[in-house]
């Protein structure tokens, strides 16, 4: 651990609001939310996850019985939900921010922290997993660099920090998001 998170530590509960991370699909949301908790100690919440608990669904079932729209409803009463939370990782699905109604409830106590990489990073890490309807059929460099282009804007436009993943180790990204929202206060 180095100084700053000897500092960070020593804050008992170092955040006082939430950290959002959001970010395409493969650009490591749900791992380095796992080291932010691992260093810090700090809660959870995996959007897929939860959303899948409480319907007690994957997430392709969900998509495929009742439709992206439906899903997209489940993401939005969630993170309505965690608002009142604070010192909290919310690893939010890939498509939350395409609604401007999740962005403005992330922001009421959160620090939008956006991860990116690149195409072919993305494509990597995505191959061999069938569990994202959204790219379904679309599981190739091509598809993937289209969609991230159609979804860049909403992704910038969120974000209060922006944080590229592109090899880096995911200790290496979770100290530079650290020392970012340090450098906020
Ligand atoms: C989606 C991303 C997925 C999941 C759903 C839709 C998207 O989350 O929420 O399959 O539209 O980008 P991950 O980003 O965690 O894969």
């Amino acid at each position: 651990m180095n100084d700053l998170e000897k500092n960070v530590m020593q804050a008992g509960e170092p955040f006082d609001y939430n950290i959002v991370l959001i970010g395409f699909m493969g650009t490591g949301k749900s791992t380095v939310s796992a080291c932010l908790s691992a260093m810090f100690g700090m809660e959870t919440v995996e959007m897929d996850q939860v959303i899948a608990e409480r319907e007690a669904m994957s997430i392709q079932d969900i998509f495929a019985n009742y439709g992206e729209e439906y899903f997209r409803d489940l993401e939005t009463e969630l993170l309505s939900g965690l608002k009142s939370r604070k010192n909290t990782v919310i690893s939010c699905g890939g498509g939350a921010v395409l609604r401007a109604r999740n962005v403005a409830e992330m922001k009421k106590n959160g620090k939008v922290v956006l991860l990116t990489a690149s195409p072919e990073t993305v494509y990597s890490r995505v191959k061999d997993s069938d569990d994202r309807p959204v790219l379904r059929d679309r599981k190739n460099v091509t598809d993937i660099s289209e969609l991230m282009e159609q979804r860049r804007e909403r992704y910038e436009a969120a974000a209060d920090i922006v944080i590229d993943t592109d090899n880096k180790t995911v200790q290496a990204v979770c100290e530079e998001l650290v020392q970012r929202l340090m450098e906020m206060r």
